[in-house]
């Protein structure tokens, strides 16, 4: 009993300092104007006392930020030339040793108190903001929405498919926070005055549950982009794709710009999934693998259901690579879904011989 109330006071205590802490910061804390100068060739001046990533973004500078700054994603990296402060413990488990000795820091977890200098790759310079009202909202699956949207403000994007956008998520009934949220554009290049994308529901999710349970057609939405390196390498190498749930989006747009290119690359795409009602697009995929003679798709279901009457591929997607993969010291894999997923498939990609370097992927943790 004794220990129980001595671990309650020191509790206790603790909380009290760390708001005294926080209200002190919020009350007295005054770090006045703070000059942010980005590859020695643009300067901002801001007021201090906001994070790095969000004083950028206010100057319409964007970095990626798929879990909007809450020190969850590692998304946000920049190189910090001077200012920024010691290397806090959040940062260390998004760093290696490498970028620790780089003075690479995560934008979203450095405070500007101080005048920083900053480098940031070239390109994150043509990142946008956009305004987009909503056209079409499609219930793929019980839990999957696909929502088309009109760009209003600019009226054109310029992105490589694969790439994705952070949908900004406004205050809604039961969530006083504005967060933003990564999703791979599911939409063709080729069709620049529209974006589509794919969004599962996550429960209790912030922004899945504003689209799936708030968001209609008509609406007007804000993202940031496009951002991410998982797009198709220019080479004549055979691909292969593995999505799982809402990682078809990126896929989408993958395998129809091919198509539109009239690419004569040798293509598989696995599909994994649950159950037959986690299948989502398949006609579409059937379609185009009638009018390409180079592309295969394979759906393969985990746990398909008695009822599902399933005659397909079933099981653990790697038990099929003998079958489809040909060359593999000549094949790129383009991988996209949940950590696990792309663990497992990686492995068994490697113990197939497919070269470690030639495997991207985007993870949807
Ligand atoms: C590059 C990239 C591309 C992506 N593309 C897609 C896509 O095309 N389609 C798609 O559907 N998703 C995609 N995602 C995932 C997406 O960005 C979101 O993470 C996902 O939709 C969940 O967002 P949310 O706001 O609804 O959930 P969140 O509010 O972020 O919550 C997610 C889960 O974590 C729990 N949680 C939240 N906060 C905490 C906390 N502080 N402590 C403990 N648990 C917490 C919640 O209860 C919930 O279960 C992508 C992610 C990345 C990184
Ligand atoms: S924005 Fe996700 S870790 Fe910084």
């Amino acid at each position: 009993m004794l220990i129980l109330i001595s671990v309650a006071t020191v509790s206790g205590i603790s909380a009290g300092l760390a708001l005294i802490l926080i209200l002190a910061e919020a009350v007295f804390a005054n770090y006045g104007d703070c000059k942010i100068t980005i590859n020695d060739e643009k300067e901002l001046t801001v007021k201090g006392g906001a994070s790095l990533l969000s004083s950028l973004a206010e100057n319409k500078v964007f970095i990626p930020s798929a879990c909007g700054g809450r020190g969850s994603c590692g998304f946000c990296k920049v190189k910090v030339i001077s200012g920024g402060g010691p290397l806090l413990p959040t940062e260390k488990p998004f760093l290696n040793a490498k970028e620790m000795a780089e003075n690479i820091r995560l934008s979203c977890q450095i405070k500007v108190k101080e005048n920083i200098k900053i480098e940031i790759p070239d390109e994150l310079f043509n990142i946008q903001r956009f305004t987009a009202s909503v056209i079409k909202i499609v219930d793929q699956t019980y839990d999957i929405k696909e929502i088309t949207f009109k760009l209003t403000e600019p009226q054109k994007i310029k992105f490589k498919a694969g790439q994705y956008v952070q949908l900004e998520t406004p205050k809604y009934k039961g969530n006083n926070q504005r967060v933003s949220r990564a999703y791979s554009i599911s939409s063709l290049p080729e069709e620049d005055d529209i974006i589509q994308l794919i969004i599962r529901k996550v429960p209790d999710g912030i922004c899945t549950t504003y689209v799936h349970e708030y968001l209609k057609e008509g609406d007007t939405v804000n993202f940031v982009g496009p951002f991410g390196d998982f797009y198709i390498r220019n080479t004549d190498a055979e691909m292969i794709f593995i999505a799982g749930g809402s990682g078809k989006a990126p896929i989408k747009s993958m395998v129809g710009h091919l198509k539109n290119l009239n690419s004569t690359r040798r293509m598989v795409y696995f599909f994994g999934a649950r159950t037959m009602k986690d299948l989502y697009l398949t006609e579409l995929f059937e379609q185009t693998e009638k009018e390409m003679d180079n592309f295969v798709y394979v759906p393969v279901l985990s746990n398909p259901d008695e009822n599902d009457k399933w005659t397909g591929r079933t099981g653990y997607i790697p038990a099929y690579f003998d079958e489809f993969i040909t060359n593999p010291q000549n094949t790129e894999a383009y991988l996209c879904g949940s950590p696990a997923m792309i663990n497992a498939v990686q492995k068994g990609l490697i113990e197939k011989s497919v070269p470690r370097e030639k495997i991207y992927y985007d993870s949807f943790s």
